[in-house]
């Protein structure tokens, strides 16, 4: 499949964090080129989409860079989704499973209001689909999910019939 031209940017390390996985940093890309990747991710929605969210999560924590930069761009509250034992006066949490174990998320209550959920990448989208629930458990409506990097594009993740978006795609 063609990739996106900010694709060449990410830096590919084999064996990270452990033997046989092909790690995608996107450090390099960040450094050199972070107004357009934030840009990118701002294209998956069109206007009458963004005047229709009123504020964007971040997963902790390469989540936070890109919703907090998507947040100031268009005007948006910001939202953290976190990691457990981070957050003061939590509402509710989730727990799900991990290739080995299992891993939580812990947000404050919500207000109703329309959001979209962000994260730097998907791999099983665990992490995507138990903050989504999480959202819509302390009293959010998601409106839509997105990430920079899709690395199951052929078999994509989808929460409730809502696919998410990507700005690249990779099958693994
Ligand atoms: C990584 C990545 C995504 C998640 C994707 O987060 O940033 O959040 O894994 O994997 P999944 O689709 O299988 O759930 P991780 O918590 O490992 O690290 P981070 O704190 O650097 O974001
Ligand atoms: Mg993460």
């Amino acid at each position: 499949m063609s990739q996106h031209p900010l694709a060449q940017y990410l830096a590919q390390v084999p064996d990270f964090p452990k033997p046989g996985i092909l790690f995608s940093d996107i450090s390099p890309l960040l450094k050199t080129h972070f107004n357009e990747t934030i840009d990118a991710i701002s294209d998956l929605f069109s206007a009458e989409e963004w005047a229709n969210i009123d504020c964007i999560a971040g997963i902790e924590s390469r989540g936070f860079i890109f919703a907090s930069a998507l947040a100031y761009k268009h005007n948006k509250g910001f939202i953290k989704v976190r990691k457990p034992g981070k957050l003061p006066n939590v509402h509710a949490s989730v727990e799900y499973d991990l290739e080995y174990g299992t891993d939580k998320l812990e947000m404050q209550k919500g207000d109703g209001s329309n959001l979209i959920l962000l994260d730097d990448l998907i791999a099983t989208g665990g992490s995507m689909g138990a903050a989504a629930e999480l959202c819509e458990k302390v009293g959010y409506k998601v409106v839509g999910l997105a990430c920079l990097i899709d690395l199951k594009a052929l078999n994509s993740f989808v929460y409730k019939e809502m696919s998410v978006r990507s700005v690249m795609q990779f099958d693994d």
